[in-house]
């Protein structure tokens, strides 16, 4: 009788450990780690590290007040990409309300990248501070000798203080008489925002950094690249060689082209770049951009998404683009589908990326695995 007992403990332990286990994605639905609890890292991206991914997100609370950082940035590991372990909070926020990561501040779109150099794992995120909106604009910069963290609250910036970008005209770098009463969307005032209005702006105070991503391009140098300008203007900005600084190189990418949510991968020596446009929480229609060199030119390439909802991303916005480890040419495009209303419910929509005539195609699958890559070229 005990021994029935002890196996039909077993078996029952046995099936559901096999049956909760994912083995798919299912884009904007409920994802459970393997806690049985929705992940909670959003804006996120993802470093694989000796065999695991990591996945850095924002962890967010319920309700409206969710969106606003209470916790700090979460990490997920995997070795699969469709189970996820809970490793808890890397980057707690501060308890001190002097602190710029106080509690109710704002942390957004964290990004993890290994210094090779340093041996040390260095995350970049957006911050605002504490009560003011979205007006501080800063890049934020954490390290941790793990990938795992602890991570350890550094420094912010305004990037880019005092330099201009390096193929800035010499006729941009004065203002023109009549720029400041120009009327906002005239085409004046855009040709204005093109010209560097804004760029002039902040030339001594630092330039804006909110949605951002970081890249580490094959010979180790890294970039943010960051929504600049009241979001008007991507900026890509080089990092010092312990990528914790900024070296002062920098250029304006789609000048008035209002991006945010940039994410970047490079296939056959060709970086692309897919990008929303500037809605708030609410999605809008994606774009994506090709460059030979990651200081441009960068051509637009139009929308990546086809398909039903294709001019809303699917419900989504863009965060980040994985190569999947150990394949060639195979990518994912994360997304979140936002939730403002009850932060802690948005989902997150992967997608695999497929290519046509050159460019960076995005179809809709309701449930999809990693064969699909195969099966989609
Ligand atoms: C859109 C951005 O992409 C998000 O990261 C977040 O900053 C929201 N705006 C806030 O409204």
């Amino acid at each position: 009788m005990r021994l029935r007992l002890k196996f039909s403990i077993i078996i029952s332990f046995v099936c559901s450990f096999v049956f909760s286990q994912n083995n798919s994605f299912v884009p904007g639905k409920q994802w459970k780690d393997t806690d049985g609890v929705h992940i909670n890292a959003h804006g996120g991206g993802i470093l694989f590290v000796d065999g695991t991914y990591y996945w850095y997100g924002e962890y967010k609370t319920s309700g409206r007040a969710g969106n606003v950082s209470l916790e700090g940035i979460s990490c997920y590991t995997s070795k699969d990409l469709y189970n996820w372990h809970n490793e808890g909070i890397v980057l707690k926020v501060e308890q001190d309300g002097n602190s710029e990561i106080t509690k109710g501040c704002v942390m957004e779109r964290p990004k993890v990248i290994f210094n090779k150099k340093t041996g040390q794992y260095v995350m970049w995120f957006h911050l605002e501070l504490k009560g003011q909106g979205y007006n501080a604009a800063k890049a934020a910069v954490a390290i941790s000798d793990s990938p795992k963290g602890p991570f350890k609250f550094k420094k912010s910036y305004r990037p880019n203080k005092g330099v201009w970008p390096i193929d800035f005209k010499d006729e941009f770098k004065t203002a023109a008489n009549n720029e400041a009463g120009l009327k906002s969307w005239s085409p004046e005032w855009l040709t204005a925002i093109k010209n560097g209005m804004l760029v002039r702006k902040d030339f001594n105070k630092g330039q804006m950094a909110r949605d951002m991503t970081v890249y580490v391009d094959d010979d180790e140098k890294a970039y943010l690249i960051h929504s600049s300008e009241e979001n008007l203007t991507l900026h890509i900005s080089e990092l010092t060689d312990d990528y914790l600084d900024f070296t002062e190189k920098w250029t304006r990418m789609a000048p008035a082209g209002h991006n945010e949510a940039p994410a970047i991968f490079k296939k056959d020596g060709i970086y692309y770049m897919i990008t929303s446009g500037c809605t708030g929480w609410d999605p809008n229609e994606a774009r994506s951009f090709s460059a030979k060199s990651i200081w441009g030119p960068w051509e637009p390439l139009g929308n990546p998404c086809v398909g039903k909802d294709a001019s809303l991303t699917f419900h989504s916005q863009s965060t980040y683009i994985l190569p999947v480890e150990g394949k060639k040419d195979e990518f994912i495009f994360m997304a979140d589908r936002w939730k403002p209303e009850n932060a802690i419910e948005g989902s997150y929509v992967w997608l695999p990326i497929s290519f046509s005539n050159g460019k960076p195609v995005l179809k809709w699958f309701d449930k999809w695995n990693l064969t699909a890559f195969t099966e989609n070229q």
